[in-house]
């Protein structure tokens, strides 16, 4: 049976910034963490879940400054069934103009009884007590029973009845190891929708893993047994092998609307912008191949295909780039563009520039062109995102310039300036390689000898002139970054990352 609600509309409920965080090697810094939930709130996301503050004083200051600053969703925090998690909740969202309490507790027999250490009628009062106190903080309540595909059904119906006597207004159903299947998922939310007492006064909602590669699938198999809520990631990050990926909920909805009957109110054409933040913040590198956002996702390249797509797209494209964003990179600017041409182009590739950052993007893009005989879209949307993400930091080092002489039978080696402050460094190193040479006459200059954790290299465009992004993740002292930096030498890409990791450090 197809359910019929009365808002008739799948909620996206955006965890990026709290599950999808948790993946190793995704921690964003608070500034990073605003950038992407203001650009959530852009993108019309319904709920934000901002963080799990008790879990750390970062986190609590993440979701504070998130309540305080990004307007338009819920701005949701999670929460233990604990009282001390709840109190830390409420007040991380005290300045929220919209906000909800996620609170949780284990609900399968092997969770209760290896992690908790718990029986089942105390997990119930727990999470009864969890919820009536959570009410008494804020209106909207959002309660999981964690594990929850793996446990028994009749309990699951006690349990999701007792909360909903006490208040909470959406039911998240987590397949929190990602073991659940479409038509197994499709049945639980069928049952807890017939058999739950109240079940018809709140949101169901779904949120998987994708263990089994299955998470998307599952999440809109709930849709036609009337779940009205996608808990999910951008470019589908989190633990293990990740979370549903909002853009694929997204647009299978949209794109299937004559299967599932409703769809989100998320404006897809920010999909590719919010996927490239992510990435780009994160430094977790999207495949080429990823349904939506891929690099390969809406690229033709056997002649049969781009023969039909000639004659007619919809031969062999479902969707098209233009909605979830993507742009033609055939528009070319090059190095006699003016500085109008350049910002027209900026702000139609939707940036709101400040003058600053008009200033210093094209100062790069003057650089670019000269090296580059033509800039794309992707270019230029790359070189105005880092140019932003770098006047967010104070820049203690600046790369001035470096050398290298480096060749089959030859030890790597690097010259290299920094502006360190007002002074300007120089320092020379050998290495295994011309990007260790590097690095190693930096550490010289700084003094500071991180752990190098990721080194990712990215082209932006096609062609052996393209532009490169390189993002690398550094350890020291117990801090993670991730420090970003593009050029048309990768090598160069790869020192300007380096730095601004250490920058951020
Ligand atoms: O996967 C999970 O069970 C969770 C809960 C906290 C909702 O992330
Ligand atoms: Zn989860």
């Amino acid at each position: 049976m197809i359910w019929k609600e009365m808002e008739d509309f799948v909620r996206i409920f955006d965890t990026t910034l709290r599950d999808g965080e948790q993946c190793p090697g995704a921690a964003m810094s608070e500034d990073e963490k605003v950038e992407i939930a203001l650009h959530l709130a852009k993108m019309n996301v319904d709920i934000i879940e901002a963080g799990f503050p008790v879990s750390s004083p970062v986190q609590f200051a993440a979701v504070s400054r998130i309540a305080r600053e990004v307007e338009g969703p819920v701005i949701c925090a999670l929460a233990r069934s604990l009282r001390a998690d709840l109190e830390s909740a409420r007040d991380a969202l005290k300045e929220a103009k919209r906000k909800r309490i996620h609170t949780f507790i284990a609900s399968s027999p092997i969770h209760m009884k290896h992690k908790l250490g718990k029986t089942p009628a105390e997990v119930l009062e727990m999470a009864r007590e969890a919820v009536k106190m959570a009410r008494g903080f804020v209106e909207d309540v959002e309660f999981s029973p964690e594990d929850a595909t793996r446990s028994e059904w009749e309990f699951l119906r006690e349990l999701v009845e007792a909360v909903i006597q006490e208040g909470a207004t959406t039911i998240n159903i987590p397949d929190t190891v990602g073991y659940t299947t479409p038509q197994e998922y499709f049945e639980l939310f069928q049952f807890l929708k017939t058999k739950v007492k109240g079940a018809d006064k709140v949101i169901f909602s779904a949120h998987c893993h994708n263990d089994l590669g299955l998470a998307v699938a599952n999440s809109l198999a709930t849709v036609l047994a009337g779940g009205r809520q996608i808990e999910c990631t951008v470019n589908g990050i989190g633990e293990r092998a990740g979370n549903t990926a909002m853009e694929e909920v997204v647009m299978a909805l949209r794109t299937r609307r004559d299967r599932f009957g409703v769809e989100t109110k998320i404006d897809s054409s920010l999909i590719t912008r919010a996927s490239y933040l992510v990435k780009t913040i994160t430094g977790m590198v999207v495949q080429p191949n990823k349904a939506i956002v891929g690099a390969n996702a809406f690229a033709h390249e056997s002649g049969i295909h781009q023969d039909g797509v000639i004659k007619n797209r919809q031969t062999y494209e479902i969707m098209t780039p233009e909605s979830v964003g993507l742009k033609s990179n055939r528009m070319v600017l090059g190095r006699h563009s003016g500085r109008a041409g350049f910002k027209d182009r900026i702000i139609r590739l939707g940036f709101d520039p400040k003058p600053e950052e008009l200033d210093n993007a094209y100062q790069r893009f003057l650089e670019i062109a000269d090296k580059k005989k033509e800039v794309f879209d992707e270019d230029i949307s790359a070189l105005f995102q880092s140019e932003t993400r770098r006047t967010q930091v104070d820049g203690t080092f600046e790369l001035v310039s470096f050398e290298q002489a480096t060749g089959s039978n030859k030890t790597p080696t690097s010259r290299l300036t920094l502006k360190v402050s007002k002074e300007t460094k120089s320092a020379e190193a050998t290495g295994d390689g011309p990007v260790d040479s590097i690095f190693k006459s930096i550490d010289k200059i700084t003094g500071i000898y991180p752990l190098l954790s990721r080194l990712v290299i990215s082209p932006v465009t096609e062609g052996t002139d393209a532009m490169a992004e390189a993002s690398v993740t550094v350890e020291y002292e117990g801090k993670r970054v991730v420090g970003k930096g593009d050029s048309t030498d990768i090598i160069e890409a790869c020192a300007k990352a380096y730095i601004d990791a250490l920058n951020r450090l």
